[in-house]
């Protein structure tokens, strides 16, 4: 071991725990890419005031999580703690606010809170996230709910609920924000949940303390505040996610940690993740563009927490398949194999096959104990007296069968047995032809 670790909140991603990762990484990008969604890349880090004007002062976020420090040129700069601002900054620098309308875009990376660590909350996660904008229509709320809902679930999830609320917007969010504040002064708070009370009232009901949700069981709720256009576009993601047998359940009280959404909000939540069980969400965000500078905008999207994703599956007893796990370990046998083996394996990957081989002098057993290790389904022995004969054994792990295969056929019988019926339907085909 070294004299350092990975810094406080963090964790290394190793394998084969990696390849979980990945794959959830890749599984829930895969949607949205089908869907039209063009991948979208910002820096790491953005001028303090990207954050400060997008996600809003009054957040946790903002006010307690940031990674901020000037740089050597005197510049605020702040580490991303989410990515839909920086999202919408770049789009409005590259002008796509101008262009065809809705601009879909995707994204999948690093960002960055100083929170206290425990399971399911870091200091450095992973998110991937897909945002609409430009566009009001409820249909592509609906979109977007769709596509975050059916990624979690490709993953196998099935204990995740999702949540969904609207927030109102200009017109009638600050009518009820005022009925809010006239209750709340009525409560018995401590100093601390008043002063939020008057910064940000929306957030009290999202306490989790007992005796706090007690009192609120009366509060008034935003849906019953609702101005005609909200309700009415409230109303239609409803419908449209009950047509794509999209299963919500109506939360009145949900209201995120960002102070930028209005109208549709969501979070998709997991019972396996103790404290931390959001593992992702999203809604609208019709306000961003403009508290950026920009034309107004009205946008939509999510974003999901890989990590989280990942502890959701472990509590599921579910497991990713890794399309890039080994299926043949190749073992050679003696000076003359170990030097066939070497563009052997490589014919073997370029056809497709993911393959590996036992490198270093490890002899039979040594080399067996790595095949195993690897997860291969087939490990193809190769001895200098199978070099003669043109032919190497290959053995099925899980059966134990044992079979001489062709040396210049090796690629294509071991794709046939890999890939099953279709591989071997399309070479009778060939055979057919000929
Ligand atoms: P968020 O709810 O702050 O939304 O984060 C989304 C997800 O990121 C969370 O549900 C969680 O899975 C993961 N996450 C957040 N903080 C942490 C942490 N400290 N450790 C591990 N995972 C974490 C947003 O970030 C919005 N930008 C989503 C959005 C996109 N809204 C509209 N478009």
């Amino acid at each position: 071991m070294s004299t350092f670790r990975a810094p406080k909140g963090t964790y290394d991603l190793i394998p084969p725990a990696s390849a979980t990762h990945l794959a959830v990484r890749e599984s829930l990008a895969a949607l949205p890419r089908r869907a039209g969604y063009g991948y979208v890349e910002t820096p790491a880090f953005e001028d303090t005031a990207v954050f400060v004007r997008g996600v809003g002062e009054s957040t946790d976020v903002v006010s307690k999580e940031m990674y901020t420090f000037d740089d050597k040129g005197g510049r605020s700069i702040t580490l991303r703690p989410e990515g839909t601002a920086p999202v919408v900054r770049a789009a409005l620098e590259a002008g796509l606010a101008q262009g065809q309308l809705p601009v879909k875009l995707w994204y999948s990376g690093s960002y960055y809170r100083y929170e206290r660590m425990q399971r399911g909350r870091y200091r450095h996660f992973v998110q991937v996230g897909a945002e609409a904008l430009g566009s009001d229509d409820p249909a592509l709320d609906a979109e977007l709910i769709w596509l975050a809902d059916s990624g979690l679930r490709g993953l196998g999830l099935g204990r995740t609920r999702l949540l969904l609320n609207s927030l109102g917007d200009s017109t009638c969010r600050p009518l009820y924000r005022a009925a809010l504040v006239d209750f709340l002064a009525g409560l018995d708070l401590d100093d601390e949940t008043r002063r939020r009370a008057e910064i940000n009232p929306l957030r009290v009901l999202d306490d989790k303390r007992a005796e706090v949700r007690a009192q609120l069981v009366d509060a008034p709720l935003i849906v019953d505040h609702l101005c005609d256009d909200c309700r009415a576009h409230h109303d239609a993601v409803r419908t449209y996610l009950d047509d794509l047998g999209v299963d919500y359940v109506d939360d009145p009280r949900l209201v995120r940690g960002l102070d930028y959404y209005t109208r549709t909000t969501f979070e998709f939540v997991h019972d396996g993740l103790g404290s931390q069980s959001a593992l992702g969400g999203g809604g609208r965000y019709d306000g961003l563009s403009e508290s950026l500078g920009g034309p107004p905008l009205p946008s939509v999207g999510w974003a999901i927490g890989v990590d989280r994703t990942v502890l959701a599956l472990e509590a599921e007893g579910l497991e990713v398949a890794d399309p890039t796990r080994c299926e043949v370990y190749v073992v050679p046998l003696g000076t003359a194999a170990r030097r066939r083996v070497v563009p052997l394996v490589a014919e073997l990957r370029s056809a497709g096959i993911a393959a590996d081989v036992a490198y270093g002098d490890r002899g039979l057993k040594g080399a067996m104990r790595g095949a195993d290790r690897s997860g291969a389904r087939f490990t193809v022995v190769l001895g200098d007296r199978d070099l003669d004969a043109g032919a190497a054994q290959c053995k099925d792990m899980a059966s134990g069968e044992q079979v001489a295969m062709p040396l210049d056929r090796l690629a294509g019988d071991l794709l046939g047995r890999l890939r099953g019926s279709a591989r071997d339907t399309a070479e009778d085909d060939r055979k057919a032809a000929l």
